[in-house]
Parts: C-alpha cells; sequence; structure tokens
C-alpha cells in the first residue's frame, strides 16, 4: 500500500512507520508538524528505506496535506497527528482544538476529494473513567479533558463523513502505551529518567489510578490490522493484557533502576483525574490481531532502551522540556 503518516514522527507513528516499511513492503510518507513531541531523530534509522518520504507540515494546514498527499499518491491515510499529553491540554487547551478539530477536518475534506481509505487513531480516554468492568465499543462516549473532548470530537466527525459521504474511514482506539521513543512528560519514561538521575518520582494524588498498558509495537500492529481488514464506519478498541496501578508500575521502575523508594513524592492530583481505564479488544481480536508483549516483559526492555539510548532524550531533557518540568512540577516539588 502507499501510505500517508500523518504524525507519524511522533511516538506511536514512528513505530507504525517502521513497521509498515519494513514488515509489510509498503510505501509510506510521513506529513508532521515537528511539535516539541515530534522528532525527525524518531524516524532516522528509517531514512534510506525504500519508498519512505518526509513532508514537514500541518495537518491543518490545506497545501501541506496537498504536497503530502501527492508525494505519497497516497491510498489511505492513517492519522497519529495530535496533542496527545493530557496535563498540557489542562494547562492550554488551543493547540488540542486545532489540531483534533480542525486538522482531522481538513484530512476527511483530502480523503474525500481522492477517495482514500481513512483511519484514526483514537484513545480509550474518549469513553471517560470506569471504576468496575470494561468498555467496548459501544460504551456512550464521556472525556473528561480537553485532550479527550476534542479526541472525541475528531472521532464524531470521523463517523459523519462515513454516514454522509460514504468515506470508507474506521477508528483504532488505544489504552495507554508505552516503550521506546516516548517523550518523558509521559508517566513511563518520566518516572524512568527520573529514577535513574536520583530525581523525584512525582505521583499525581495517591497513585491508585488504574491503566491499561500495550506496547507501542502492539498497538502499531493493531492499527495496521484495522487498516487492512477493519469495516468502513467500524471503531476498534485495542486495549493492552495488563492494567497497573500507577504506584506499582513506578515501584517496578524502581527496582528495575536501581533507585530508591524515597525518590517517590505525591503531589497535587490532576485536576478531572480519570481513575481506571479499561477496554476490551474482541472486535479487533476477531480480526486476527492479539497484543504480544506482556507487561513486565515490555517495561524492562523499555528501561533498558532509555538506559542503552542516551543520545535521543539527553537533548530533550537539557532543552525547552525543562522549562515545561518547572511549570508543571516546580512548585508542587518545592511545598
Ligand atoms: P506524540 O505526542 O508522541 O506524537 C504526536 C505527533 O503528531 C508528533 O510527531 C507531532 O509533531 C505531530 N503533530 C502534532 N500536531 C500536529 C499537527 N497539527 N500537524 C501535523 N503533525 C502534528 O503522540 P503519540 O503518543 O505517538 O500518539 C499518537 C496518536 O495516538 C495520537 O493521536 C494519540 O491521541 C493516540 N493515542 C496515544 C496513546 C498513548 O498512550 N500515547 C494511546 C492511545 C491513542
Ligand atoms: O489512555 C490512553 C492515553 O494515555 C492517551 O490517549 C494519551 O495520549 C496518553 O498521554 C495517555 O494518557 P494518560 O493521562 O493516562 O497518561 P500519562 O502518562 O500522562 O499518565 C498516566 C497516569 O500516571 C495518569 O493516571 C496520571 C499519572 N501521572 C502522570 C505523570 C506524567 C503521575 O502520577 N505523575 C506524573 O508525573
Amino acid at each position: 500500500m502507499r501510505l500517508l503518516v500523518c504524525g507519524g514522527a511522533g511516538f506511536i507513528g514512528s513505530t507504525f512507520v517502521r513497521q509498515r516499511l519494513r514488515e509489510h513492503g509498503d510505501a509510506v510518507t510521513v506529513l508532521d508538524k515537528l511539535t516539541y513531541a515530534g522528532r525527525e531523530e524518531n524516524l532516522q534509522d528509517v531514512r534510506d528505506e525504500p519508498g519512505y518520504a518526509f513532508v514537514r507540515g500541518a495537518i491543518e494546514d490545506r497545501d501541506a496535506v496537498a504536497e503530502a498527499i501527492a508525494t505519497a499518491r497516497a491510498e489511505a491515510i492513517v492519522n497519529f497527528a495530535a496533542e496527545t499529553h493530557v496535563d498540557r491540554s489542562i494547562a492550554d487547551p488551543d493547540a488540542f482544538v486545532t489540531t483534533h478539530a480542525l486538522g482531522t477536518h481538513v484530512l476527511l475534506e483530502a480523503a474525500r476529494a481522492h477517495g482514500l481509505r481513512y483511519v484514526q487513531v483514537s484513545t480509550d480516554e474518549v469513553y471517560g473513567s470506569i471504576e468496575h468492568g470494561t468498555f467496548t465499543e459501544d460504551s456512550p462516549l464521556a472525556p473528561s479533558s480537553p485532550y479527550s473532548a476534542t479526541k472525541a470530537g475528531a472521532d464524531l466527525l470521523v463517523q459523519s463523513y462515513f454516514h454522509t459521504y460514504s468515506l470508507p474511514a474506521v477508528i483504532c482506539r488505544g489504552s495507554n502505551n508505552y516503550g521506546p521513543y516516548q517523550y518523558p512528560e509521559k508517566l513511563i519514561p518520566l518516572m524512568v529518567l527520573n529514577a535513574m538521575h536520583g530525581d523525584s518520582l512525582p505521583v499525581y494524588g495517591d497513585g491508585m489510578q488504574v491503566r491499561n498498558w500495550i506496547h507501542s509495537t502492539d498497538f502499531a500492529a493493531a492499527i495496521g490490522c484495522v487498516l487492512e481488514q477493519g469495516l468502513a464506519g467500524q471503531v476498534y478498541n485495542a486495549g493492552g493484557p495488563d492494567e497497573e496501578p500507577n504506584i506499582e508500575v513506578i515501584r517496578r521502575i524502581i527496582e528495575l533502576t536501581g533507585a530508591a523508594e524515597s525518590q517517590i513524592e505525591h503531589v497535587t492530583d490532576r485536576p478531572g483525574h480519570d481513575v481506571r481505564y479499561s477496554l476490551s479488544s474482541e472486535k479487533v481480536r476477531a480480526l486476527g490481531w492479539e497484543p504480544r508483549v506482556r507487561f513486565d516483559e515490555g517495561l524492562a526492555r523499555t528501561v533498558a532502551w532509555y538506559r542503552e539510548n542516551a543520545w535521543w532524550w539527553e537533548p530533550i531533557r537539557s532543552g525547552s522540556y525543562r522549562d515545561y518540568y518547572e511549570r508543571q512540577y516546580g512548585r508542587s516539588l518545592r511545598d
């Protein structure tokens, strides 16, 4: 297939690009704005693969999208492009609205004009929080944060293009991803790097919130499966095999890095913090997908990757990330 992958320079997008080029023989053009979270370094090992091309631009920019579709001679669009951090959406939601609402709209219009298949990469957070049981694709949407609300809005727009224009569009909603190349604002890479550096490990509230962890290679494979076999107009959930409370994840990171329990600091809780996510993946499993990486093994491999790839995270930790970290945690950690 000839794919246009939007947001392909991010954490999961770059994993997907690697899989499609190397394991499926696809041609892949990446369209990415290269925000603070998007990095060409994430794709440096595929730069010379046959069929790979990169266009820098925003999905809300019609000209950039047209250029990328022409470069790709695209048969399908897979959209990963997003602002992805809940805490940043609480501090400043503007970019979330622009990218998720306007950006998705521009991509859908382009897909419609060119008759392209369309895959929207979405999140379990659109269902909100669930204390008991598991979300299915029929669960109502009840997003809690500006991040998840704008992702839910994008999903509804995608579904409207299927119903109104018969656009062959599918949605794949994933649970919490972890693995190599994840920007260290998210729980696991933040805790791994802080643990390795002897820094505080800032736990929001009591740390008993539960997340359903999926390795990024498993989620990327689920998206590939939905791209190839998903029925137009349908939603497919892809959840990981293991659910863990945050504090338990942090304790395992402490064991794996040789850090000290005393590094844990309970800080001010996230406003509107979702208590638990849990996804049923029966529908995508019926297409032949299953997660391969259990959390214990995946976490150990992820910690090893961060230990061995300082070239990747050193420029992040010494750059504008420091300002973000101070804004997000400074006062809480000093109090
Ligand atoms: P990320 O933050 O690592 O990467 C996002 C990418 O999108 C970056 O390369 C960034 O430069 C690009 N981007 C942002 N705004 C853009 C715009 N306007 N135009 C073009 N490019 C833009 O994110 P990720 O964790 O890899 O998430 C990828 C997708 O998967 C997102 O849609 C996210 O909502 C979804 N998702 C993430 C998780 C998770 O746990 N990380 C779980 C489920 C779903
Ligand atoms: O569920 C899928 C979603 O998972 C994706 O759609 C989002 O893009 C992705 O960011 C992620 O959202 P979360 O908010 O669950 O991930 P985050 O890594 O920010 O936080 C995971 C949990 O850890 C959450 O309960 C908040 C807590 N946390 C997080 C950070 C960064 C802490 O206790 N301390 C922290 O410093």
